[in-house]
């Protein structure tokens, strides 16, 4: 039984693999809609989300399954004191496969050691969320038409931006990725992604405060929200959460063939202004997410 908790698990080839089935399902949707007929998905989200949960169940449902679950802690047995792997047992009674938010880093790890069906990891504090990084890969394989020869910029909290590490892990494998990281000193990524995998890896990247700086050489820019529930002192946060805000004129420089992606929610990072620019890629993003994920549950729960 193979679960998904960090992305490193997936081979390229696996995660190309999960691309073409997407891509097909995009072009053949009938042909998966009985798939998953009779199976049933939990979400179990222990932290709020929008697309994450409603495209695993969206994804579900179009494969001809069904779902089942909880969208708060509140509204669980956690509120009664319940522990993470005594919700998980029960849940396997009910459930085929189970896609599990948590704001413990490393909680759905310890939820895949207990389990009796897979478990994918929808998002672990600010540490992993493969999922996301599926619909990225996906993203980028669609507009760009390639996974290599990439320079990328990560704009905003790269420090507990956990799609950002994600991202950064899963692209470290492929050949000639160069990563710009754009963000403020007190939200640089992780220095356990600078020695285990940037140099680890001889990925090229530097650092910078200023989005503009380097913009005329990006092929993505991918901008993220600065991540309020993770700091420590709400002051931080009001003084740090508008440092980056792109708009059309920060985009002057900025290749034709951008591509400008955001994992969403947006607070302010992007302007609306924006959204209607060619080069703005996020909503798309959002539609790519529940193939990639349709694609995701085929494979673990074995379908042919
Ligand atoms: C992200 C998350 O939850 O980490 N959202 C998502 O799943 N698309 C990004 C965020 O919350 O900023």
């Amino acid at each position: 039984m193979r679960n998904l908790i960090d992305i490193k698990e997936l081979t390229i080839e696996e995660i190309e693999e999960l691309i073409k089935v997407a891509q097909d399902i995009i072009n053949n949707r009938e042909k998966y809609s009985h798939k998953c007929d009779g199976k049933k998905l939990a979400t179990l989200f222990f932290e709020p989300s929008t697309r994450t949960r409603l495209s695993f169940e969206a994804a579900m449902m179009e494969l001809g399954g069904n779902v089942l679950g909880f969208s708060a802690a509140s509204s669980s047995s956690t509120a009664k004191g319940e522990s993470v792997s005594d919700t998980i047992r029960t849940v396997g009674c009910y459930a085929d496969i189970i896609a599990m938010r948590h704001p413990k880093e490393g909680a759905p790890l310890v939820a895949a050691q207990k389990s009796v069906v897979p478990i994918i990891n929808a998002g672990d504090g600010g540490h992993n969320h493969p999922t996301q990084t599926l619909t990225d890969l996906l993203t980028i394989k669609s507009e760009k038409k390639r996974l290599d020869n990439l320079t990328i910029g990560l704009c905003g909290d790269l420090k507990f931006g956990r799609t950002v590490h994600s991202l950064i892990t899963a692209m470290s494998r492929y050949k000639n990725i160069r990563f710009i990281l754009i963000s403020p000193k007190e939200l640089e990524i992780p220095e356990y992604l600078k020695k285990e995998v940037l140099e680890k890896n001889n990925i090229k990247w530097c650092e910078t405060r200023d989005i503009e700086e380097y913009m005329g050489e990006l092929d993505i820019l991918y901008m993220t929200r600065v991540q309020r529930e993770r700091f420590f002192n709400e002051e931080d946060y009001l003084r740090l959460k508008d440092y980056y805000i792109l708009n059309k004129e920060k985009l002057e420089k900025a290749k034709e063939d951008l591509c400008i992606m955001h994992p969403l929610p947006r607070v302010n990072e992007i302007s609306t202004d924006v959204d209607d620019d060619r080069r703005a890629c996020y909503f798309k993003q959002v539609e790519y997410g529940k193939y990639i994920r349709m694609a995701l549950i085929l494979k673990l729960l074995e379908v042919e």
